[in-house]
Order: C-alpha cells, then sequence, then structure tokens
C-alpha cells in the first residue's frame, strides 16, 4: 500500500514531465525552422526573437528532463518519440511571411503553454516542486504569447 501510494504521484508527475519534455523540444525545433525561414519587412526583429524563443526552450527542457531523471525516470528526448507523441503541427515548408508566421509560431505557444497549464494545475495536489518547474515555464510561455501578440497589432 505504502508502494501504491508512493508511486502513483511520480507517474503522475513523469506522464507530464516526458509530455512537456517532447512539447518544448519541438517548439524549438519549430522556432528555429522559423528563424531561419522568416521574410518580409519585419524579417530583423523576428529572426532575433525567434531565436531567443529557441534558447529559452533549451533551457526549459533541460531542466524537465533533469527533473525526470531526478524522480527516478529516464528521460526520453528521441527525435522518433518527439515525433510520434507532439501535438503540435509542422510548419509549412519553406519561406514564411513575417505576418503569416507570427501567427503560426503564436497559436504553437499557446498551445503548448495551455497544455503545461493544465499538467501545471493538476501537479499541485503531490508534487509541489515539479509544479514550481512548471508554474515557471508557462509564465514564460504565456509572455512569449503576448510578445507575439504584439507583433501583430
Ligand atoms: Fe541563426
Amino acid at each position: 500500500m505504502t508502494q501504491a501510494l508512493q508511486t502513483h504521484p511520480i507517474s503522475d508527475t513523469a506522464v507530464a514531465l516526458q509530455e512537456t519534455l517532447v512539447e518544448l523540444i519541438d517548439l524549438s525545433l519549430q522556432t528555429k525552422q522559423a528563424h531561419w525561414n522568416v521574410a518580409g519587412p519585419n524579417f530583423k526583429p523576428l529572426h532575433e526573437l525567434l531565436d531567443e524563443f529557441t534558447d529559452g526552450y533549451r533551457g526549459w527542457y533541460d531542466e524537465v528532463a533533469e527533473r525526470l531523471a531526478a524522480i527516478g525516470v529516464a528521460p526520453d528526448g528521441r527525435t522518433a518519440t518527439v515525433a510520434a507523441n507532439s501535438p503540435l503541427a509542422p510548419l509549412p515548408a519553406g519561406q514564411l511571411d513575417d505576418r503569416a508566421l507570427v501567427a503560426l509560431v503564436e497559436e504553437r505557444v499557446a498551445g503548448v503553454a495551455g497544455r503545461v497549464r493544465g499538467r501545471m494545475e493538476r501537479l499541485g495536489e503531490h508534487d509541489l516542486v515539479t509544479q514550481d518547474l512548471l508554474i515557471g515555464i508557462v509564465h514564460g510561455l504565456e509572455k512569449q504569447v503576448w510578445m507575439l501578440r504584439a507583433q501583430r497589432s
């Protein structure tokens, strides 16, 4: 019984972290793709902003993966795992108009923010440390959504 009480929350935490890991890796790949393919009058600020976002995701997913390791679960950041499990739609191939691109990236960042927020709220019941990590990530993602929204106005 004690074992069940201990492992059930760890399993919930592990699922929340693994799902977040996959989404943040995909987001980092998509913003790098966008960084290379943005075109239009706002090329320069968007090219730079997207690279900042990529750096942010890399830092966050490293923390998420290491939290998984810390609770005794092997993080899975393999390409095949990300491709099979990410809920993000791929970006269209090729060069992307700056305004359309901002909308595409905003849609993806907002989607990840919403899903991580859901996990963050559920984890509060049994893992405050992981919840704290996810709170920081949601804070950052929601700030990015605002930055993208401001680009479109
Ligand atoms: Fe670059």
